[in-house]
């Protein structure tokens, strides 16, 4: 069974950074996007966005092989955000951010933190997830489940959010397999972390199965982990 690892990247960003971290991260953003973080009206979600934005300019950086202040960034008008030579996604929550990247596919993610207070709307649900909910031990958690593969579908095609994505049949998700759609894209239930649950949609046109990719931490990237041990060195001696 091949692999997706080598096709399609799944990485994984801390959000809660500390205040020297957060002001390298500033630094790669746009002015543009430095006035929409300051339209956000709390501190934390400030930080936060600000946060996933950096980390994205960096990874984007390091994978097209330019200063990750001079990544193209652009927004179509659904929203979806895009770079030339590159397909990649990207979801927040909490205090984590999931980024997908590939060379090859178009990706859709979504990761959403598991809050008791926030259940999934089962109108959202299509007849057949319904019934893989009302059989899960945990109804919530399934419903959930059912929810972040729509949104990383939705995401990775740039649909948005609208009232298809009830027809969408996330039902596989809920035992732990793929969902493969008619349009040939493929969703997979994905392990983020405790608290989280995600899901990562691929624009697969390859034949066969294919395993989805581990998360890793973004810091942990092959172009990305020398400069991060720098930095810690020499704040470590006294540096910034
Ligand atoms: C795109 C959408 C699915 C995002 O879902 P979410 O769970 O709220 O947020 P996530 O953190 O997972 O994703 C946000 C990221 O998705 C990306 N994004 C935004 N619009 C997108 C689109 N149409 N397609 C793909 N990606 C999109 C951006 O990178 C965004 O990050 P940013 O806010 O830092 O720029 C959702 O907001 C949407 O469908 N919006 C359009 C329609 C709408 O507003 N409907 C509201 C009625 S329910």
């Amino acid at each position: 069974m091949p692999s997706a690892d080598r096709e399609v990247q799944l990485w994984r960003a801390d959000l809660d950074v500390s205040p020297a971290q957060l002001r390298r991260l500033i630094g790669y953003l746009s002015a543009e996007e430095l006035t929409r973080a300051a339209r956000l009206r709390r501190e934390r979600d400030r930080r936060r966005w600000t946060a996933a934005r950096g980390w994205l300019r960096r990874l984007l950086g390091a994978e097209l092989g330019v200063p990750a202040a001079t990544v193209a960034l652009r927004v179509a008008a659904s929203g979806k955000p895009s770079v030339p030579g590159l397909c990649f996604s990207l979801s927040h929550s909490g205090t984590l951010a999931l980024i997908a990247v590939s060379h090859e596919h178009e990706v859709g993610v979504d990761v959403e933190a598991v809050t008791a207070d926030r259940p999934v709307p089962e109108r959202f649900l299509c007849a057949a997830e319904r019934t893989a909910v009302d059989g899960a031990a945990d109804r919530s958690r399934a419903a959930l489940q059912c929810w972040v593969g729509k949104e990383a579908y939705v995401k990775g095609t740039g649909e948005g959010i609208d009232d298809r994505i009830r027809e969408l049949d996330m039902s596989p998700l809920v035992a732990s397999r793929p969902a493969t759609l008619p349009d040939g894209w493929s969703v997979w239930p994905i392990e983020v972390g405790p608290g989280y649950m995600g899901a990562l949609a691929v624009g697969w046109r390859g034949s066969g199965d294919i395993r989805p990719p581990r998360v890793r931490p973004v810091s942990s990237h092959p172009r990305l982990a020398g400069a991060t041990r720098r930095a810690t060195v020499a704040r470590a001696v006294g540096g910034v």
